[in-house]
């Protein structure tokens, strides 16, 4: 699909400006925090589990959205490590074999797609069989083009940084850089990045829309670091409910955000009152 049909051709931002059709106003990375199947499943008089069953499928059908209008980041918050530690362990266990399945199940529409898999997160610490297949899917993707699907999995942001900040120290110490270089480093951050370079993420750039269903405002320990400056869309749809339109129509609201970074933006300034003339 091209870029521009994500903004209906009759309002383009020359006759609407609520509409920013520029493809430079699509985002480049969008991460999602995929809350509400145990809510979904509730309301239907269902187990949880059904919940983050149905919650799979639909990961699915979003990343094939995300591969048709050529989106070339999507992170997916699957897996935290707080899930890991306070949630009961059949929940976590089911989570898991959740998580296999979808990989073995969907490897092949994801070649068909162009998505490449990869992870973030301390996913050392998940079951040697997930582990396992979470790197044949890896592999099996490695060379695809489009789309680069990044599953959060036994994430925690807080841990990130921390283990960010602990690989930067012993990368400068053994270097042999005194205190006072490393603290200059660290001053330098918004410049050189030195501790960006760290995290998970250091390879991508960091997300431009962060979007979270269920109708929660909450960012629950996810990119702190990378969304400084994001757009956040909150939806209230569960996540089981979201789908590919919803993901365009958080684009089309992303387009309609004025982007400032700490800036002034494009709005017109205001203009200084006349001066009134100092009376000699
Ligand atoms: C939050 O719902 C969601 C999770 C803890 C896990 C997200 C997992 C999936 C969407 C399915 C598996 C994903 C992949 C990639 C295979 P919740 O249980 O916290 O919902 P609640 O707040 O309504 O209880």
């Amino acid at each position: 699909m091209d870029h521009m049909t994500l903004v209906p051709p009759e309002k383009t931002s020359q006759t609407d400006p609520r509409f920013r059709g520029e493809l430079s106003s699509l985002p480049n990375h969008i991460a999602i925090i995929m809350d509400g199947n145990g809510r979904w499943a509730g309301r239907r008089s269902l187990q949880r589990f059904l919940g983050h069953s149905q919650g799979a499928e639909v990961v699915q059908y979003v990343v094939e959205t995300a591969s048709r209008i050529e989106l070339p980041w999507l992170t997916l918050y699957a897996f935290s490590i707080e899930n890991r530690l306070r949630r009961p362990q059949e929940e976590v266990g089911f989570l898991m074999k959740l998580l296999h399945l979808y990989l073995v199940k969907n490897v092949k529409r994801m070649n068909d797609n162009n998505v490449r898999i990869a992870y973030i997160g301390r996913t050392h610490e998940l079951p040697p069989d997930v582990q396992e297949t979470m790197a044949w899917a890896a592999d099996a993707t490695a060379k695809n083009t489009g789309t680069t699907l990044t599953l959060a999995l036994n994430y925690g942001s807080r841990v990130e940084i921390l283990d960010a900040m602990r690989s930067l120290l012993r990368h400068e110490l053994a270097a042999g850089k005194t205190a006072e270089q490393i603290a200059d480093r660290l001053a330098s951050e918004a410049a050189d990045g030195h501790l960006s370079r760290q995290m998970y993420t250091a390879h991508m750039p960091d997300p431009d829309l962060l979007i979270r269903t269920s109708g929660e405002f909450r960012i629950s320990n996810f990119l702190l670091w990378q969304i400084a400056y994001a757009e956040i869309f909150v939806t209230e749809k569960m996540w089981p409910d979201f789908t590919g339109l919803n993901l365009i129509e958080a684009i089309a609201e992303y387009q309609r955000r004025e982007r400032r970074f700490g800036g002034l933006g494009s709005a017109p300034e205001p203009q200084p009152a006349e001066a009134t003339p100092i009376p000699v």
